[in-house]
């Protein structure tokens, strides 16, 4: 298998104004169940890529993210924690846009992205704001949740999206771009199979202060991307992951 193979059919679909879910689906054949790589870019005056995809694919991605603006004008290309599939392309990604940046909160840059990527880090304290023309987005940070010292999401103000990383991950190859059904059980029928999250107890205060920011759209990772009361589903999270925090 590689990047060009025709079992990757990328599909681009813009899910809230000017930001676009970038979906590559994986066959069971590869991830077992089924299993979906989403990126999000923003299309703006300095636009902004979340996650990459892993390096396996580079291409799929780029095409991808050519359908909405030419690739080299990223200026942005940030993601919620070290690991492939969230920032494996990173440095690919910087090759091909001269003016773009690694955008991340102080732990990653520390730990990893200070070292590992090819241009310094523009580093988001916690709570700090970013324009990039008509959004603005906002670092949370939320060490190990799900997973990773340096763990983090982005708020975008102007449309209410959260980009919410591995949060609400869902197996299955086939979902749609944008949903309104529930996506909680789903998501918690994924985490009692891979117990993925970190067993922090700080992961109550941290969905909370996620839920603080009331987003409408929640752009995941794995899966399709939600609307409808973000707070809402965020707290439920919080009680499911009280309730039963460790594997069934
Ligand atoms: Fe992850
Ligand atoms: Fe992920």
């Amino acid at each position: 298998m590689n990047a060009r193979s025709p079992i990757f059919s990328t599909r681009v679909d813009e899910i809230a104004e000017d930001i676009f879910r970038i979906s590559t689906p994986v066959p069971a054949s590869v991830v077992p169940g089924g299993f979906t790589f989403n990126q999000y870019l923003v299309r703006d005056d300095e636009p902004l890529l979340f996650h990459t995809g892993p390096r396996m694919l580079f291409e799929a991605v780029r095409e991808g993210i050519d359908r909405v603006i030419p690739v080299s004008k990223l200026r942005y290309v940030s993601f919620s924690h070290v690991e492939a599939d969230e920032c494996g392309s990173l440095n690919q990604f910087l090759a091909i846009a001269p003016q773009a940046v690694p955008l991340c909160g102080q732990i990653a840059a520390m730990v990893s992205i200070g070292d590992l990527a090819d241009r310094p880090p523009r580093v988001l304290a916690d709570l700090e704001h970013l324009a990039l023309g008509k959004h603005v987005v906002q670092w949370l940070d939320a060490p190990h949740l799900p997973h990773g010292w340096e763990c983090g999401f982005l708020s975008e103000s102007t449309t209410r999206t959260l980009f919410s990383g591995d949060l609400f991950t869902q197996f299955g190859e086939v979902h749609p771009a944008i949903t309104e059904s529930d996506i909680l059980e789903p998501s918690e029928i994924a985490r009692a199979g891979m117990d993925y999250y970190s067993h922090s107890p700080d992961s109550s205060r941290l969905l909370e202060r996620l839920a603080a920011t009331a987003p409408t759209t929640l752009a995941s990772m794995h899966g399709p991307a939600w609307r409808g009361d973000g707070a809402a589903l965020l707290r439920s999270l919080a009680q499911r992951l009280a309730s039963t925090p460790t594997r069934q």
